[in-house]
């Protein structure tokens, strides 16, 4: 019998740490190139499947988006060659080759599709398969231009660029279903190929007729009548009162709160049915072995991306980072919010190959920066990351974004670097098989929360994501691994859990943060938290709206700032900027720990921060927005009394720690991001992955450098 990949898994799953780490070796060589059946029958295991390969895939995979419809199939083995001698072993294809799928209506072209992932797999590279539906081809919409976007200002795309389409048009789903289809039922067993990625980075919404009309049908199914709808906006404001749900006005800005909050509601409701009638066929006709993602973008926000994940396997990104440089803490932040979309490991569909083309100077990551960047990713939980892209077309918008190879297909240097990191990914791949972060502490996410205060700034300094990094930053600091999740995630793991500005707070929520409370958790809540219902419409017990008998205070007024207020107490001083609120204390045991100074008048001497213990929890709400050195002071205080203590403490600013477990495992990956060494003293003596050694209690990590260390769990 072949040893098919549910015999590798669960081999790997037997095997304890000795076992695992032969096998580990095995699946190394594998990726390395070595056949498969040479090393299973090293182990007696079984024998390789037709496709050349072994099919327990490594653990740890490094990939490019690689496009074989621009270039001729006699190029493709030395592509490919050059791939493998990378030791690269995914490779993402089709997501944009519709117009090559299908050249004219009802024609279809996948041959040249099975003979890429054939010659990929010769080479020992598995495929994920994108769906082409992020760029029609121009038979589509010229014969069907009805399929086509409308912009907010009422003006249809054009045909030339990409994200052309309307994601509401029942007829372009009908298309998109038929190729997701046609491209399943040919690929959907494939064993080569590992898994599907619906479209490209969906984002924009369509403002058309046909979106209006789905619009206002999605209002009267939430809102049944127009009278729950008028309650609801309080419409009697500006005479809004609507008689019909009908003349209920479709626009993304500058409308009552209510309506562009059920707006975005709505638009990604619409973007998760668009991905699920592609998921859909595909789930019909693949195998359950294959994945389905779809990739999205930094921060995004344009849909509730939880909603979107529901219906997938797994979340991925598209890791870019800014010119020239990249923040560690930016950066991180992002890694767990993605791993928050499914609450679990997740990939890196695209990064970079030192430089993009979209900054206004497009300035190259150093190569350890692209090392650090790639490690980070896997430290926070990626399993895979890919590089877009290979080799850039001749011709196209895109010419100058950084590749692995040039125009003219030799190695530029960013391959060298990818080189040497996918080496060291094939080192601690064994040991990170069946690993993940698991944090003790969280953040929740919340993109009402999030559109609510975009809607309404008070004051454009308020930056939500600012606000969220601002803290994250100290507790990812102090806690090394933080967990970013929806405000309705189960909470029982975690000793602490912080709500930057949790500002619409639905009942249910509350509850649900309540219940955690409760139980024994820690809840802190940021400035703007618990203003709003779940309509976006304000709570008249002041904020934090439900959770007030909780809390035994609520905010008593909100300043937007123009210059820092000094604030202090039991927690040290410091100022605040951007935002402050006034706190009340109602309950007796509500404590103020946190007074602001002499400032504008309004905010002298009162209460910032209050805080109340609830049986073994707390509830603590933060008024203001803390400058660093005092918000560190606060979360760690915090962090300190809910008894989160550090993965391995004491160690210096710039060195970042990640934990991953599981599978009977502990791994660390530390990466030092500064310019200087430092030694790390670990809790556990630790083995050298990437070097190679004996176990350890400390590590010497030069500047920039990465240390994957296999950590005895006792
Ligand atoms: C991504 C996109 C890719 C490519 C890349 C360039 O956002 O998914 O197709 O355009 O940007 O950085």
């Amino acid at each position: 019998m072949p040893l098919s990949s549910e015999g590798c898994r669960s081999m790997r799953a037997h095997g304890r740490l000795g076992r695992g780490l032969l096998l580990g070796t095995l699946v190394a060589s594998c990726l390395l190139g070595a056949r498969c059946a040479q090393a299973a029958a090293r182990v007696g295991a079984g024998q390789c499947t037709a496709s050349l390969r072994c099919a327990a895939r490594p653990s740890l995979l490094l990939g490019t988006a690689w496009y074989p419809e621009q270039w001729p199939q006699s190029r493709w083995p030395k592509d490919l060659a050059l791939m493998e001698a990378a030791h690269i072993h995914v490779v993402r294809v089709g997501e944009f080759a519709w117009s090559t799928f299908e050249p004219h209506q009802g024609v279809y072209h996948f041959g040249w599709l099975e003979r890429a992932i054939a010659e990929a797999a010769r080479h020992h590279i598995w495929v994920v398969i994108g769906t082409p539906t992020a760029a029609p081809p121009a038979w589509l919409t010229s014969r069907y231009p009805q399929t086509l976007r409308v912009r907010a200002d009422g003006r249809r795309a054009q045909h030339g660029n990409r994200q052309q389409f309307s994601f509401s048009s029942p007829l372009y789903r009908k298309f998109c279903r038929d190729i997701a289809a046609r491209l399943a039922r040919r690929f959907g067993h494939n064993p080569d190929v590992i898994g599907w990625q619906i479209d490209n980075e969906m984002g924009p919404p369509s403002f058309g007729p046909e979106t209006r009309r789905q619009f206002h049908a999605w209002l009267r199914r939430k809102y049944h009548t127009i009278a729950a709808l008028n309650r609801h906006w309080a419409t009697a404001y500006w005479s809004q009162t609507y008689d019909h749900f009908s003349q209920v006005p479709m626009r993304a800005q500058g409308e009552n709160p209510g309506l562009l909050l059920d707006f975005k509601r709505f638009v990604s409701a619409t973007w998760a049915s668009y991905v699920e009638n592609q998921v859909q066929v595909i789930r019909r006709y693949a195998s359950a072995r294959q994945f389905i993602t779809t990739n999205t973008t930094h921060w995004g926000d344009q849909f509730n991306q939880y909603a979107i994940s529901r219906e997938l396997t797994l979340a991925s990104w598209d890791d870019y980072v800014p010119s020239g440089h990249y923040r560690w803490l930016d950066n991180a932040v992002e890694d767990d919010l993605v791993r928050g979309y499914k609450r679990r490991d997740f990939w890196v569909m695209e990064t970079q190959p030192a430089f993009v083309d979209w900054w206004p100077v497009n300035a190259a990551l150093p190569p350890y920066g692209m090392r650090e960047l790639a490690w980070q990713d896997v430290g926070h939980g990626a399993n895979a990351v890919l590089y877009w892209q290979w080799r850039s077309a001749l011709n196209g918008q895109e010419q100058y974004h950084g590749t692995l190879v040039g125009p003219g297909g030799e190695p530029v240097p960013a391959y060298r670097v990818v080189k040497k990191i996918a080496a060291q990914f094939a080192l601690a791949a064994p040991a990170l098989a069946g690993t993940t972060p698991r944090s003790r502490v969280a953040m929740l996410q919340s993109y009402a929360s999030r559109w609510a205060i975009d809607f309404q700034r008070q004051t454009v300094r308020f930056d939500v994501v600012r606000e969220f990094t601002a803290f994250y930053e100290p507790l990812e600091r102090f806690a090394q691994s933080v967990d970013v999740i929806s405000p309705s995630a189960p909470l029982g793991r975690y000793r602490l859990v912080i709500a930057p500005a949790l500002n619409v707070l639905s009942g249910a929520e509350a509850r649900h943060l309540a219940a955690y409370v409760r139980t024994g958790g820690h809840l802190v809540l940021g400035p703007r938290s618990g203003m709003k219902d779940s309509y976006d419409a304000l709570w008249p017990e002041r904020q934090p709206g439900p959770l007030v008998p909780l809390l035994g205070g609520h905010v008593g007024q909100y300043y937007s700032l123009v210059r820092p207020v000094p604030l202090s107490g039991r927690l040290g001083s410091g100022h605040a900027s951007v935002w402050a609120e006034t706190l009340v204390p109602q309950a007796s045991d509500t404590q103020v720990l946190m007074r602001y100074g002499k400032s504008n008048g309004w905010l002298n001497g009162k209460p910032a921060i209050i805080t109340r213990r609830v049986g073994k929890g707390s509830i603590t709400y933060i008024g203001a927005w803390l400058d660093p050195p005092l918000m560190r002071t606060v979360i760690d205080d915090l962090a300190r009394a809910a008894h989160v203590r550090p993965l391995i403490p004491g160690v210096a600013r710039n060195v970042e720690v990640c934990e991953r477990l599981g599978d009977g495992k502990r791994v660390w990956i530390l990466i030092n991001h500064g310019s200087k060494p430092h030694t790390v003293r670990l809790p556990a003596p630790a083995s050298p992955l990437l070097s190679g050694g004996p176990a350890r209690r400390t590590v010497v990590l030069a500047p920039h450098q990465v240390s994957v260390l296999l950590a005895s769990l006792t």
